[in-house]
């Protein structure tokens, strides 16, 4: 078996006759020689074929009465938006330059969720002022609020209540939302979700339109979903019984995994969200509820696997008795999760893909930081040497979005390949942009 076979885990990679890694058709050495590294690439046809993944499997499983909403929290740029327009998805923003950016992109703001934990008067104020369709409403301040500046308005704002069914999705304790003592949503165990339900119903310019919930990230277990499914409609059908309330949305959130690794599972998004669909309908009726629309909140199954990173290697350092550092030119500014989470990754040598992999390194950062590594125990080739191209894959969701100017490192730029032509999408920050700011 040829050296890189298992490690190709998207299928948008390939390797060609002169053992070069190929992105989206693309020889990786011939994008970095054009953009220059680091450089985050971004696959349009993948990003758009994960969109219509989820709408043909949330067609078949719901009909009609679906609706995809993509969290833009996993990466934001104008284009994106573009995409999620033309795709007919909505979004999840979390906060103003979410907004913004989307409105600039021409993105149809009536059909964004606005999510957080404590929207300001402010960021309030500027999502009605952009027309953002639904809040997705976090505590009673917040709920007092919008019937404020709603009222000022002379408007009736659709709004649908965060709740947390109390749910451990056994996955990373920083991105796990769901359980009962999150910082996330009104819990419904202690019966702040029932509060929450009474006080928004007697706001006049509050129109209560459902609930949401979200359990968690990275997750790969469709019984997660399942479990949240059955506490939302049981809340939804205790709210019709006790309030009258008829919900008409349940948006149970994100948090669909992917495979960073050949190790990690490949979920079946078709199969999950059809168990989700059956399990629905079986409740519904046992409950005697209408069934509501059923949203989805998709961030890193949309992107993740649309992105790949390029470095070039600096140092190759060996520390006789302890480990080799290869270090990189970019690092923890432009991809945190490592120092952050210790998430895993694959990491090849782009244009030595033929060549065997006899030496196990550290791959460091260019950070003044100890704990700024990409990843450990990488396999790479013993020829590894200063100007050698690294890729780092799956590296499209939380990446971009999640990126820093820790050391006035300026941000590589995100270049959208779509059949077979690359574009940038959002240019490379320089360190006049960096100083720009300064007065
Ligand atoms: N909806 C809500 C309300 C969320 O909080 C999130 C993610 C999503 C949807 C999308 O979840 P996804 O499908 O992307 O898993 N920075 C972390 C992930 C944090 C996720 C936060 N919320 C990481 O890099 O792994």
């Amino acid at each position: 078996m040829k050296e890189f076979e298992n490690d190709l885990i998207c299928e948008n990679l390939s390797v060609n006759s002169e053992g070069h890694l190929c992105f989206a058709g693309l020889d990786t050495g011939a994008l970095a020689a054009k953009f220059g590294t680091p450089l985050y690439l971004m696959d349009e046809d993948r990003v758009r074929a994960n969109c219509r993944a989820y709408q043909t499997a949330a067609k078949a499983a719901f009909g009609k009465n679906y609706r995809i909403l993509y969290a833009s929290k996993a990466a934001s740029f104008k284009a994106l938006y573009r995409i999620m327009r033309e795709e007919g998805m909505g979004i999840d923003v979390v906060s103003q330059g979410e907004i913004f950016t989307a409105k600039a992109a021409g993105f149809p703001m009536e059909k964004a969720f606005f999510h957080s934990n404590n929207k300001t008067d402010a960021d309030i104020a500027a999502a009605m002022d952009a027309g953002v369709g639904y809040f997705v409403s976090d505590n009673l301040e917040e709920l007092a609020a919008l019937e404020k500046e709603a009222q000022k308005r002379g408007v009736c704002q659709n709004v649908i209540l965060r709740l947390t069914p109390g749910i451990d999705p056994h996955t990373y304790e920083a991105v796990a939302t769901g359980k009962v003592d999150s910082k996330f949503g009104f819990a419904i165990e202690t019966g702040l979700a029932d509060d929450a339900v009474a006080f928004a119903l007697q706001l006049p310019h509050i129109k209560l339109c459902g609930f949401h919930s979200h359990v968690g990230s990275q997750v790969f277990d469709s019984d997660v979903f399942l479990r949240a499914a059955d506490v939302m409609l049981a809340f939804i059908a205790h709210a019709k019984q006790k309030y009258g309330f008829v919900a008409s949305i349940l948006n149970l959130g994100g948090g669909i995994g992917v495979p960073y690794v050949a190790q990690n599972p490949k979920p079946d998004l078709a199969k999950i969200i059809s168990e989700i669909g059956a399990r629905i309908d079986s409740r519904c009726k046992e409950l005697a509820i209408a069934k509501p629309e059923i949203c989805f909140e998709p961030g890193r199954s949309i992107v993740a696997d649309a992105g790949l990173t390029l470095y070039t290697v600096g140092s190759v350092k060996t520390i006789p008795g302890y480990r080799t550092y290869v270090s990189v030119d970019g690092g923890m500014t432009d991809n945190i999760r490592y120092a952050l989470y210790g998430s895993s990754y694959t990491i090849l040598p782009a244009l030595k893909m033929g060549e065997e992999r006899g030496l196990t390194v550290d791959i460091a950062g260019r950070c003044c930081e100890s704990g700024d590594m990409l990843q450990r125990k990488v396999p790479l080739p013993r020829s590894i040497a200063r100007g050698d191209l690294l890729a780092c894959l799956t590296t499209g969701a939380y990446h971009y979005s999640m990126a820093s100017n820790y050391n006035r490192i300026p941000r590589p730029p995100v270049v959208m390949i779509r059949a077979g032509k690359a574009e940038l999408a959002v240019r490379r920050e320089t360190v006049e942009d960096l100083a720009a700011l300064d007065i």
